[in-house]
């Protein structure tokens, strides 16, 4: 029987080896962390991320063969494929501070695998890792190898949060990149039979190990260069008094360019996109090539100028002053079924408004209060460590409360911010939330999902990205 062993049981290695044990029966798959909490979640009823369909996957392979651990040594040793599935954060200190990818965790993973490996192992990068990496990961082994032969394999994950498993059921496609010598190719048939079980084998496609690592990095880059774009368009649409979902449904029909990733809103979040950029970024740079890094820049550029523009819109329709007003905030997650809210725009949106001294009331169906305030008082970039080393929230901010319900969110509010697109904020009874707000009554929709024609009829005063402006916000300035 085939063993695989995954390091790292968040929100990729999880559900990625939730699928792969559900599809491949006659594999084992163990999925290990040092994180105890997490791995005592995976063994619980309550998993550690929420994710849809990913309960059901779990329950029917866990025990069987699908296993999750924290005896990382134990599992390493005994599997024949060992995925890195660990955290990859951007550097806070020294050379590429800001920009390059901190591969602490990657490098302690692979040296652990060196120490404890007995038999010849595949090991393989699932991890966002930056151009190069495997061969950086691939001297780590070899020097440490007592004779082991290692084989390193590059296969990133695209998964979308939110449609993680439908993603992983049928993927757009599965890339393996590999060494182009007889045992590399040996590796790669390796783990294209494990995918070969549910994808077709058209969608595996096969590389050498430095396309697949800047595919997956280029392929971050472009998705959020397309919400950039439409972004920058919004601000234009709201000058001109276009309106921003026309012009993106005119351009999606274009068949050269598509109508997905069009959709105007806040901003781009998320633990991948802003981190892979300025990844990007640091290996243009390092190749000489700033012209090109500066390219990419101002994709994370337009997409901070976004989130600065919303707040600055609230505050400047509020007569210049949201000190001591009541806020709702509907939504926190970086997007909709997800709990996820690493690099979520609430995080600024919330911060700027807290800069003006609002009162927030925070409602999301899936984060805790715990994770907000944790969100509200990290440093850039703490968020993406093993949750044990994450600084622990010593103050909660105050002016913050977060309820479990969006009308009590919105009781007795000067404004409401949508920063979420959940299904259910499109259907909240708004009459109701309009008599039980101050008056004038704000709604600053920042996904664009609510029906601005019928709201102003209850009286709000509308706000929508991209969307011509009301009478009230016309001589307003949107950017400070
Ligand atoms: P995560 O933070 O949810 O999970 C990483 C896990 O690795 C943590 O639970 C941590 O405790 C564990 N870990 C760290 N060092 C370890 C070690 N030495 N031994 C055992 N466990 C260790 O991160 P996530 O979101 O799963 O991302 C993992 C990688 O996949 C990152 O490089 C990310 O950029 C990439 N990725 C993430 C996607 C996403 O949607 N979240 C999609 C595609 C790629």
């Amino acid at each position: 029987m085939v063993k695989i062993c995954c390091i790292g049981a968040g929100y990729v290695g999880g559900p990625t080896m939730a699928v792969i044990a559900l599809k491949c029966p006659k594999i084992e798959v163990a999925v290990v962390d040092i994180s105890v909490p997490r791995i005592k979640a995976w063994n619980s009823d309550q998993l550690p991320i929420y994710e849809p369909g990913l309960d059901e996957v779990v329950k029917q392979c866990r025990g069987k063969n699908l296993f999750f651990s924290t005896e990382v040594e134990k599992h390493v040793s005994e599997a024949d494929i060992v995925f890195v599935s660990v955290n990859t954060p951007t550097k806070t200190r020294g050379l590429g501070a800001g920009k390059a990818a901190d591969l602490t965790y990657w490098e302690s993973a692979a040296r652990m695998i060196a120490d404890v490996s007995k038999s010849d192992k595949i090991v393989v990068e699932k991890s966002t890792v930056p151009v190069k990496t495997a061969e950086a990961i691939e001297k780590i082994l070899t020097h440490n190898s007592k004779g082991i032969n290692f084989q390193i394999l590059s296969n990133p994950e695209f998964l979308a949060e939110g449609t993680a498993i439908k993603d992983l059921f049928k993927p757009d496609r599965v890339l393996i990149g590999g060494r182009e010598t007889p045992e590399g190719l040996k590796a790669v048939k390796a783990l294209k039979d494990v995918y070969a079980h549910w994808v077709p084998e058209e969608n595996i496609l096969t590389t050498n190990l430095w396309s697949a690592e800047l595919s997956k990095l280029a392929a971050n880059a472009f998705l959020a260069q397309r919400i950039s774009s439409v972004n920058a368009m919004s601000a234009l649409c709201e000058a001109t008094g276009a309106d921003v979902s026309q012009v993106s449904y005119a351009v999606g029909t274009d068949s050269r360019i598509g109508p997905k990733f069009l959709n105007a809103s806040v901003g781009f979040g998320g633990s991948c996109f802003q981190k892979d950029i300025l990844n990007l970024v640091y290996i243009c740079e390092c190749n000489g090539l700033p012209e090109v890094a500066e390219y990419w820049k101002q994709v994370i550029k337009i997409n901070d100028h976004q989130k600065t523009r919303f707040v600055n819109r609230v505050v400047a329709s509020m007569f210049n002053t949201v000190a001591n007003k009541k806020v709702a905030i509907l939504g926190f997650a970086f997007k909709k079924d997800t709990g996820d809210t690493r690099e979520t725009p609430a995080i600024d949106v919330c911060k700027g408004l807290l800069g003006d001294k609002a009162r927030l009331s925070i409602y999301d169906p899936q984060v805790t209060e715990d994770q907000i305030q944790r969100d509200l008082t990290m440093n850039k970039f703490d968020w993406d460590h093993p949750l044990h080393l994450q600084p622990m929230s010593p103050t909660t901010v105050k002016q913050v409360s977060v309820v479990w319900d969006a009308y009590e969110a919105t009781k007795d509010a000067h404004a409401v911010c949508i920063l979420t697109e959940w299904d259910e904020f499109k259907t909240l009874d708004f009459q109701k939330i309009y008599d039980n707000m101050q008056k004038p009554a704000f709604i600053f929709d920042g996904r664009n999902i609510i029906n601005v024609d019928k709201l102003r009829e209850i009286g709000f005063i509308m706000y929508s990205i991209g969307k011509p402006l009301d009478a009230w916000l016309k001589d307003m300035p949107a950017v400070a």
